[in-house]
């Protein structure tokens, strides 16, 4: 196991990663709770719930056990003409829980797939009405949305996707702010084909935190414009803003909503696109050819969907919302030494996510910064697993982190900014 990154290093292509650059990656070799195991026995705490994914914790029983027992029954069936039980009751419990007024599930692999049958769900919607210019989304600047190719259209090219532009359909981008969005709609005119956000929170553009008033008016908006309001509640999802979705938390129903990462306590790859009737409805027709063209082999896989009801039933014993919001507060007190620091902009807590700006030139702001590796670097030798976006230092750990472990999470979090002297 000791001689795992220089393997690593011989055969695999990571994601998101440099490999002229960046150093070797963690050798994991066990995952409990809130914690990672290295090789060498080195236990660090997952302060970032392993890309925003890990829920109530690693390798907790409920869902090892919900993996087995599913697996023993029915691994895997094709999703099409077929169905299977953990798949329905996953349908019925979400939209037991959704904001109400949706009404489907649609199933499919990650968070990019989610974000992609629904923007193609749109599309095809608005040819299936006659209307097929309406071909141009509105979405938020710095927004990310995954990178398959309709989610990076979708997401601010800036600063992954460059090399793509030129085939890339057309967004117009704005920021959040109502008048704004007003004003693309006013310009788009008949040509505008839904409002795509992450509503509350934008995680990878940097922890931006927006008022609900603006979530609010959004759907305002869209319902006068009559163009549908694509709620990404990939990250948002499952309690992490201190409800169990963002859009209950603003108060609103979107007309298509995105789920991933912590569906299936961020343990298998499975996401949901839930719609309203209304959406649904416009792909019934006597003609076959109507029909939605997307669906990938583990469409509703009955492993991944049977460790989402177990994971589900999780949140709901254990109020995980509150508990993140729990977490997110004590994480917030440990930092609020740096509200009056200089060297730090905007101490913020949504829920169970914590994070500040470091006060940097230009050209060390961002995802790409050259600050990141040796923030990174820093924090886990102090034994937490942090990765800031940029001079944007956040964590967002699993509902099982205790106060303790939240408040060392804090404490490392503000020792990287005495370390910037
Ligand atoms: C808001 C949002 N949407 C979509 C995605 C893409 O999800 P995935 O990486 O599972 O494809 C992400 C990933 O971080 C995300 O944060």
């Amino acid at each position: 196991m000791i001689d795992l990154p220089a393997r690593d290093a011989r055969v695999v292509w990571h994601p998101y990663t440099q490999h002229g650059v960046e150093g070797p990656p963690l050798p994991v070799v066990r995952g409990h709770g809130a914690w990672l195991e290295l090789a060498d026995g080195t236990r660090i705490l997952d302060a970032i719930s392993s890309w925003w994914a890990t829920l109530h914790g690693h390798s907790e029983p409920a869902l090892v056990e919900a993996m087995h027992a599913q697996a023993r029954q029915l691994d895997h069936v094709l999703f099409a003409g077929a169905t299977h039980e953990p798949a329905v009751r996953l349908a019925e419990s979400l939209l037991a829980v959704a904001p109400e007024g949706l009404s489907r599930v649609f199933f499919s692999d990650d968070g990019s797939t989610a974000v992609e049958a629904a923007l193609k769900m749109v599309l095809q919607s608005w040819v299936h009405h006659g209307e097929p210019q309406r071909r141009v989304f509105v979405a938020l600047t710095g927004a990310y949305h995954g990178d398959t190719f309709g989610a990076m259209a979708a997401g601010d090219p800036e600063p992954f996707f460059g090399a793509f532009a030129p085939l890339l359909f057309e967004v117009r981008r704005v920021p959040a702010d109502a008048n704004e969005l007003a004003r693309a709609f006013d310009e788009l005119g008949e040509r505008a084909a839904g409002f795509l956000l992450e509503p509350l929170l934008q995680g990878a553009a940097g922890m931006r935190v927006m008022g609900e008033r603006f979530v609010q008016a959004a759907r305002t908006l869209c319902t006068e414009r009559g163009v549908p309001l694509v709620a990404d509640e990939v990250m948002t999802g499952f309690g992490r803003t201190g409800e169990l979705f963002a859009c209950l938390r603003a108060g609103i129903t979107p007309d298509v909503l995105c789920l991933a990462k912590g569906l299936t306590g961020g343990v298998l790859p499975l996401a949901a696109t839930v719609v309203t009737e209304e959406l649904f409805a416009c792909f019934l027709h006597h003609e076959r050819s109507r029909f939605f063209p997307h669906g990938h082999t583990f469409t509703a896989n009955p492993i991944a969907c049977a460790v989402a009801n177990a994971s589900l039933e999780l949140c709901r014993r254990r109020d995980v919302p509150a508990r993140l919001d729990a977490i997110g507060r004590v994480i917030r007190e440990e930092l609020r030494p740096l509200e009056h620091d200089p060297r730090v902009r905007d101490v913020r807590q949504l829920g169970g996510m914590a994070a500040f700006d470091l006060v940097v030139a230009d050209a060390d702001r961002g995802y790409l910064s050259a600050l990141t590796p040796d923030l990174r670097r820093r924090a886990i030798a102090a034994g937490v697993l942090l990765r800031p976006l940029g001079n944007v230092v956040y964590a967002l750990p699993p509902a099982c982190t205790t106060d303790d472990e939240a408040r060392r999470i804090g404490t490392v979090m503000r020792e990287l900014v005495a370390g910037m002297d």
